[in-house]
């Protein structure tokens, strides 16, 4: 897959450490907020109403910053180490890197203390407000411009599929959170009704869709094959893989709307390519495990490709619920329930988030000339990670059922709330490994950055 790297060139990597950096912290700080909304769900009085903290606040802290403060940051570091490798090439410009990173911590502090205040766009997975969307669409339009200078200086004519992902993702979430976010009605950020609904689901479904997946998997295309020594298995699979996402994963996002009054057609549409989601989700595990076939040992040797290769597992996983869940059949169960909160976690953490953990262990060493702190500590926070998703995954699913079935049969929701309780305690028991996981993880970064002697070249 990769050709020799002409070590002449001076590979700087502050922007690939910044995002690093920004992702460790992050992860703690949205962890732990995602711990304090599990603890309102068992005490809801415990911390006494306080407004900055109430559980409506707060939820959309965790979520914004669980996709924007962790995985698309951590993503973006390996990423931005990956594509100029690939590319037989710097980064187009270092210093674009870091004001990029800049402005977007500045987006990230604005977005949790006026999210906090209570100040909302109030539209899910897009709450924040208007100033701080240009902010977010500005920090992306920066970082295509540096990725396709990027491309524009390489030396390397071939493209690998890893560069077409990444590029696509940038290049699409900058269209993507414009127009979700309705950028042009600076007020509410929305337009009225239905319209508004299908406009935030094709947003907030391309988040996923079109940022974190094809990041994650450009990303798994990399550390695999590279971890295992081995050329990837196919690469004509890879771009079919790759197109076939394109298309079929841009416009499914009223599946999140089955039980709105949306167009019928639009819903069609949305639950066939659901399940036709499968081909492209296929391609890419067949692609990737033949790859890995016979060589397990290889990446059970290698942290940073241990944690890419189980995303790719969870991967899966969140792929068959996926398309049984867009079946209105089962959405009437399921939907409005923690089974949905399951598949989220699932989804972000299991896939996009423990691919971003692995990207950032395979390249903190070379984007730092340092070894890692602790191998021992990364591989506790992987076990902290995958024990505690596990069982938060087992809790909210049987809890999300419960509900369902509860809404199925016409019950009132106060009946169904103490069969709850035992679920709740358990998720907020396996959240609090995952924050513990999150706060080794960003020891380790820390040491690893800053106090860790440098490596002979
Ligand atoms: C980095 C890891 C995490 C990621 C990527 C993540 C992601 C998410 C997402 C996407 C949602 C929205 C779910 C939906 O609307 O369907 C959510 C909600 C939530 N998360 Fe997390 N989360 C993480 C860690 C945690 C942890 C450690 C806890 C602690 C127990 C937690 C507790 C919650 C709670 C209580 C909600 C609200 C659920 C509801 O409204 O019913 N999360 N999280
Ligand atoms: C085959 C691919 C997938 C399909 C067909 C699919 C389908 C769905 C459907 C139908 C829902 C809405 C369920 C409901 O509201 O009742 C949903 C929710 C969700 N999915 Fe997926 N999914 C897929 C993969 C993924 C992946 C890879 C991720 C993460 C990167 C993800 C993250 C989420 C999140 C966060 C939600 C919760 C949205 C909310 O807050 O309501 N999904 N998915």
């Amino acid at each position: 897959m990769e050709k020799t790297v002409d070590n002449s060139l001076p590979h700087d990597h502050s922007t690939a450490r910044g995002f690093c950096m920004t992702s460790a912290v992050w992860m703690a700080i949205a962890t732990l907020f995602g711990l304090t909304t599990a603890i309102q769900f068992i005490a809801p009085d415990l911390l006494g109403n306080i407004p900055w903290l109430s559980l409506g606040r707060i939820r959309a802290v965790h979520t914004n910053l669980v996709i924007f403060g962790f995985v698309t940051p951590g993503l973006l570091s390996a990423a931005l180490y990956i594509v100029p490798r690939l590319l037989q090439t710097t980064l187009y410009s270092e210093k674009l890197g870091i004001l990029t990173v800049f402005i977007w911590n500045i987006f990230l502090v604005s977005m949790v203390v006026t999210l906090a205040m209570g100040l909302t766009q109030g539209r899910e997975y897009a709450e924040a407000i208007w100033s701080i969307d240009v902010l977010v669409a500005l920090t992306f339009s920066l970082i295509f411009i540096n990725l396709i200078m990027t491309i524009k200086q390489r030396k390397e004519p071939i493209l690998y599929v890893s560069v077409w992902y990444i590029c696509a993702a940038v290049i699409l979430t900058t269209l993507v959170y414009g127009i979700g976010n309705v950028i042009w009605v600076p007020g509410a950020g929305a337009l009225t009704g239905i319209p508004d609904a299908i406009i935030l689901w094709f947003y907030g479904h391309n988040v996923l869709g079109l940022l974190l997946t094809p990041l994650a998997v450009g990303v798994a295309y990399y550390v695999i094959p590279s971890a295992c020594r081995t050329p990837l298995y196919s690469h004509t699979l890879s771009l079919v893989g790759f197109w076939v996402l394109l298309v079929i994963y841009s416009h499914i996002g009223t599946h999140h709307l089955l039980q709105v009054p949306a167009p019928t057609w639009l819903k069609v549409i949305a639950i066939v390519d659901s399940i036709g989601m499968i081909i492209p989700v296929a391609v890419v595990l067949f692609n990737l495990w033949y790859t890995v076939k016979g060589k397990l040992g290889m990446i059970h040797a290698d942290i940073g490709a241990k944690f890419v290769f189980t995303g790719t597992v969870i991967y899966l996983l969140t792929c068959i619920q996926g398309p049984l869940q867009s079946l209105p059949q089962v959405q009437r169960v399921t939907h409005y329930s923690f089974w949905v909160v399951a598949h989220a976690h699932m989804g972000i953490l299991g896939f996009s988030g423990m691919i971003a953990l692995g990207g950032i262990y395979y390249v903190l060493p070379k984007i730092t000339g340092r070894a890692l702190y602790s191998k021992l500590l990364a591989d506790l926070q992987y076990w902290l990670v995958l024990i505690g998703l596990s069982g938060f995954m087992v809790s909210l699913t049987i809890a999300g059922l419960i509900q369902g079935n509860g809404w199925l049969n016409g019950e009132t929701v106060y009946r169904i709330l103490p069969q709850l309780h035992v679920y709740n305690i358990v998720r907020a028991s396996m959240g609090l490994m995952i924050v513990v996981g999150s706060l080794i993880g960003l020891y380790n970064i820390v040491r690893t950055l800053f106090f860790q002697p440098k490596e002979v070249q």
